[in-house]
């Protein structure tokens, strides 16, 4: 069954079971400072999980777009991915195991045409004073499936979440699809690697709450929470060997050939997937309003392009060429992801911008990481202060220079280099330590604040400079809250000020913040700003701050603006063609 087939077979199936359809969310975790990418579709409904009422109601399901950069060297294999789909189901304290896995069932065996012998399922096989999982076991068999197609496995495989430090999580069902081939010995299962079985759907049944100590707590609510891969889903269906061989791939792959003259076979399979999946990551992080940088997403953004342009060379392949299938894969995907085609002229731009800037220091990075290899005198190791160097003048992502020593069969110092980066970056004040920390969504007093502080700062903006502008990005952290919108000039030092101004007076009047929950509609009629999309379905939230601001939010927020204590314009800049940034921060001065 094709991609789009699927999204609409599962969203449809939801709908009949009562769920709501969510928008997909923005790769980039608004209003989360401790991850760097949306990795779930669990991620942006964290808040709802631990109890908050969704605006859309406690059942729902939606299609995700997903990054995991965990297992890149990986990447190139049959399965591996950066960047993913996940269709989702949720309770939000609603059913719970039972009708989960009857959901599940009906839509594998019903909708995709699964038969019982091409099923095998996991349960938790209990671990402290978690006990044994023998409710799903039974569910299951209740459905048909067999003893021996029923394993119970540990905390490593049959348990989920938190996706940071601290969080959701709960025991878990995990679905897999079974090629009907011979176990490869009597142990083989679900969790061998084989090949025999193939996961495809994880039921996470989400009780428990994991605290910082490590501790786990029972939640308020008992949620499910589901995901399922489209892109093996697909090569499932579609009886393809590897995902990269559907037809989710297909034009990306095709566009490829064009350009290098190969073909995609042989020994340069693995080449291609990375070419492919790389560039299908990186235009829908463009797409998101990242820009490649030195950390955080847009260190990311930017190791994905260079290492795809590393991986164009060895096709043989070395002129600027990415924005063409950039356009390959908006015009695929605009379709379920509009902001792609929104985000076109920058994503091409960005991406052009990025892989010229390479090019002209790769050839001497190269010379230089040459002369370095000459200068190892025998040793196996590149040293940090080398590899920093090579980051720092070359750019070249410290994965790529481990990956260019590898070949050359030397190994990196990478504790040595990450104790230079980071020395580097708090130097520069520039906030690293973010990349490194885990942990979920941080609603703390000073996020929330700047959450309404962005707010005010969103107003002062259309109500001083220009009615036209709007949000092209959020991101807050504990310490300073970012704010993208569109706009084609700096803004001057009066304008800044008199944006202050503007911000600290609303502060002064201790304005209270009220939410309201209103048919969408309504909220159109009333002039409440935000994203209107028509899939967010009837009823949304909508913060009001007095005749200042009236926008459509999640929240959370402050009750009265003078819990903001005062604001300040830390830095306007560019951030990418025709968008500009401030950051800013709350606080007594
Ligand atoms: N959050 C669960 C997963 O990512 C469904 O597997």
């Amino acid at each position: 069954m094709e991609a789009q087939k699927l999204r609409e077979e599962f969203i449809n199936f939801f709908k009949s079971k009562n769920h709501a359809q969510i928008p997909s969310a923005s790769l980039v975790p608004e209003n989360d400072p401790t991850v760097l990418f949306t990795t779930a579709g669990m991620h942006p409904l964290v808040p709802y999980l631990l109890g908050q009422k969704h605006p859309m109601g406690n059942r729902l399901c939606d299609y995700q777009k997903c990054v995991r950069t965990g297992d890149i060297d990986e990447v190139g294999d049959y399965s591996h991915l950066t960047f993913f789909e996940m269709l989702g189901n949720w309770s939000l304290g609603d059913y719970f195991k039972k009708e989960s896995i009857a959901f599940s069932y009906e839509f594998l065996t019903k909708h995709l045409g699964f038969t019982n012998d091409q099923l095998a399922v996991t349960a938790f096989a209990g671990e402290d004073n978690i006990p044994r999982d023998d409710e799903t076991a039974e569910i299951w068999k209740s459905h048909g499936l067999r003893d021996d197609q029923i394993f119970f496995y540990g905390r490593e495989d049959n348990w989920w979440g938190p996706a940071g430090l601290t969080g959701p999580c709960g025991p878990d069902t995990e679905i897999f699809f079974d090629n009907g081939k011979p176990k490869c010995s009597e142990n083989c299962g679900p969790s061998c690697h084989c090949g025999k079985y193939t996961e495809i759907w994880n039921n996470v049944f989400m009780q428990y709450f994991k605290d910082d100590k490590g501790n786990f707590s029972p939640l308020a609510q008992k949620n499910v929470d589901t995901g399922m891969g489209l892109e093996r889903i697909c090569c499932i269906t579609e009886g393809k060997g590897s995902v990269y061989d559907t037809s989710l791939f297909a034009g990306i792959i095709g566009k490829i050939e064009e350009i290098s003259g190969k073909k995609y076979e042989g020994e340069y399979v693995r080449d291609f997937r990375i070419v492919a999946d790389h560039l299908r990551a990186a235009t829908f992080i463009l797409g998101d309003g990242v820009v490649p940088a030195k950390i955080g997403q847009g260190y990311i953004l930017r190791r994905l392009i260079r290492r795809a342009s590393r991986y164009m060379s060895k096709l043989g392949y070395d002129g600027v060429f990415m924005e063409k299938v950039c356009q390959v894969v908006i015009d695929q995907y605009g379709v379920n992801y509009p902001e792609l085609i929104r985000e076109r002229d920058n994503i091409c731009a960005a991406i052009t911008a990025e892989e010229e800037k390479f090019q002209r220091t790769l050839t001497k990075g190269l010379r230089r990481f040459n002369e370095m290899i000459a200068e190892t005198n025998g040793s196996t190791v590149l040293d940090g202060e080398q590899v920093f160097r090579l980051y720092d003048t070359f750019g070249f992502p410290v994965e790529l220079t481990a990956e260019l020593a590898a070949e050359k069969g030397l190994k990196v110092d990478m504790e040595d280099f990450q104790n230079r980066f980071r020395t580097h970056q708090e130097k520069s004040r520039a906030g690293a330590d973010q990349i490194f920390k885990g942990g979920l969504a941080d609603h703390s007093e000073e996020t929330t604040k700047l959450h309404t502080a962005t707010h005010l700062l969103n107003a002062a903006l259309r109500k001083l400079i220009d009615p036209d502008i709007r949000q092209k990005g959020s991101n807050i952290t504990a310490e300073r809250l970012r704010f993208d919108f569109n706009f084609d000039r700096k803004l001057t030092p009066e304008e800044l000020k008199a944006i202050e101004d503007f911000v600290n007076d609303a502060i002064k009047a201790d304005i209270p913040v009220v939410c309201t929950e209103m048919p969408i509609d309504e909220a159109k009629a009333s002039g409440a700003i935000g994203v209107f999309d028509n899939k967010y379905g009837s009823i949304v939230k909508v913060y009001t701050i007095g005749d200042i601001s009236a926008e459509l939010c999640g929240g959370p927020h402050v009750t009265h603006t003078g819990e903001l204590q005062g604001f300040k314009i830390k830095k306007e800049e560019s951030s990418a063609a025709g968008v500009r940034r401030i950051k800013a921060v709350v606080g007594k001065f």
